[in-house]
């Protein structure tokens, strides 16, 4: 609702902006009749100053540094809650009684399996594939097999479309994953919890038996409530924007995961583990800092900066601390690739450059180790941060679907190029 007006003066013509104020945050200006009105457009390409729509899902502090799931701080939820359960309170709003979580486990559980005829996708890929490349096809392709869960205008076939999309990623992921080793698939076991079972389809084959150790169940399970939703980031917007045609869930998921693979944004992940391994020792440090802060020089520290923090992201500090836990767990004892981040970090955080442009670790400097750490290879990093982000690009796609003001998103431009001229021939060119 708007209760200020903003004046917008154009030559001798003034516009009303309503002013529309947040739960929380910076108020809001509403530009809707803004081109009918003045016939002007506003110029945000990046979208730094736009609020693109309404969400009631995850509130974002960029200056403190603050990330609220449904409106509770990530630190908590990370601390007392676990995956399935943070899944269910950004769905449906609140935190479930334990009925509600028991009936939602049961529900995901009972989706985990993938149709056997999926299975013949992943042999038209080369074993050399990069995961991201298998989970987009194989995910679009979703589609082509639960038709009884695409009409987006039904309700019922939403729901199911959000449970089977939670439930059928980590299974698509590990076979992505198998298949690029060249290992069987392992089918999802219903008596694991949702991060074990993860663990068990990417690590487990059927020549031995494999325990899934509880300790990095919960570290696998705090990585999934770290990246499970972040407002609205570019794969988010992706997927709410392919939402806007009505497309069906499983493309727009599938467009979420090609956007999210970009090194600027999940694929981050993966740059920074790769980065860190190429400085390979803290004397090498500076030659990089050096790098990142020439501008003729393409070089980004990975893992650094972001968007909207200029403050520590929230999520890294958790990690962070997860690291150290999980590299005690498992007996590494001074990684070499560890002690380069925290060196690397407390480098960068004393560099004038750093510091001036408020650049800080994000939520991809420290997962890496950790996953590295617990038998990933990079190249799953990033299917890691898609299967955990799925549950915020469904939630997101599914306010924004149950909107009333929902339409078709259509940005326009700033034309800047030819004026209307005539067709030459040839012979007059
Ligand atoms: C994710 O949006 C989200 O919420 C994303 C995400 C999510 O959960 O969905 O949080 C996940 O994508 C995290 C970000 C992962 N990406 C990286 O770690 C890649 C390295 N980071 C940069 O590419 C960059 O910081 C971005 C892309 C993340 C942000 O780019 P911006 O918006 O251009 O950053 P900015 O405007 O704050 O930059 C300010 C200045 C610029 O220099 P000037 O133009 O002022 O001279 O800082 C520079 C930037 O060039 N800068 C960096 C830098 N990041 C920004 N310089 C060196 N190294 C970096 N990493």
């Amino acid at each position: 609702m708007a209760d200020k007006i903003a004046k917008l003066r154009i030559d001798d013509s003034e516009y009303d902006l309503p002013v529309m104020s947040p739960t929380q945050g910076p108020d809001v200006l509403d530009i809707r009749k803004l081109y009918a009105q003045a016939d002007v457009f506003t110029f945000d390409p990046g979208f730094t100053s736009t609020a693109s729509c309404e969400s009631k899902i995850t509130y974002i502090d960029g200056d403190k540094g603050e990330l609220w799931y449904r409106g509770y701080p990530i630190e908590q939820l990370a601390a007392k809650s676990h995956y399935l359960e943070v899944c269910y309170l950004l769905l449906y709003g609140e935190l479930p009684t334990q009925q509600q979580m028991e009936d939602f486990e049961t529900r995901v559980t009972r989706h985990t399996m993938v149709h056997e005829q999926m299975h013949n996708f992943f042999r038209g890929f080369r074993r050399d594939a990069h995961p991201m490349a298998t989970l987009v096809g194989v995910i679009g392709a979703m589609s082509a097999f639960y038709h009884d869960s695409t009409d987006v205008n039904d309700p019922w076939q939403r729901e199911v479309a959000a449970i089977r999309l939670i439930a059928k990623v980590p299974t698509i992921a590990a076979m992505a994953y198998k298949y690029s080793i060249g290992q069987p698939f392992v089918y999802p076991r219903n008596d694991l919890d949702y991060a074990s079972n993860f663990l068990h389809m990417c690590f487990s084959v059927p020549a031995e038996k494999y325990e899934v150790d509880p300790a990095l169940a919960r570290a696998m399970d705090r990585i999934f409530t770290l990246h499970a939703d972040h407002e609205q980031n570019a794969s988010t917007s992706t997927v709410r924007l392919a939402g806007s045609s009505g497309a069906n869930p499983f493309a727009c998921i599938a467009a979420g995961i090609a956007c999210l693979w970009g090194p600027a944004h999940g694929g981050a992940n993966q740059a920074c583990l790769e980065m860190l391994r190429e400085i390979g020792t803290v004397d090498r440090i500076p030659e990089y800092i050096a790098r990142a802060k020439d501008k003729s020089d393409p070089f980004k520290l990975m893992g650094f900066g972001h968007r909207v923090y200029k403050n520590f992201d929230p999520r890294a500090k958790v990690m962070k601390e997860s690291a150290d836990e999980v590299l005690d767990l498992l007996g590494i004892k001074d990684n070499p690739t560890l002690q380069v981040a925290k060196e690397l970090e407390k480098i960068a955080l004393e560099d004038p450059y750093f510091i001036e442009k408020k650049l800080y670790p994000n939520v991809d400097f420290y997962s890496g180790i950790i996953l590295e750490a617990m038998g990933f290879p990079t190249s799953m990093f990033t299917p890691i941060f898609a299967l955990s982000r799925t549950v915020g690009w469904v939630a997101q796609w599914k306010e924004m679907i149950g909107d009333p003001q929902n339409k078709i998103g259509r940005p326009r431009q700033l034309y800047v190029g030819n004026v209307k001229r005539d067709y030459k021939d040839v012979a007059d060119r």
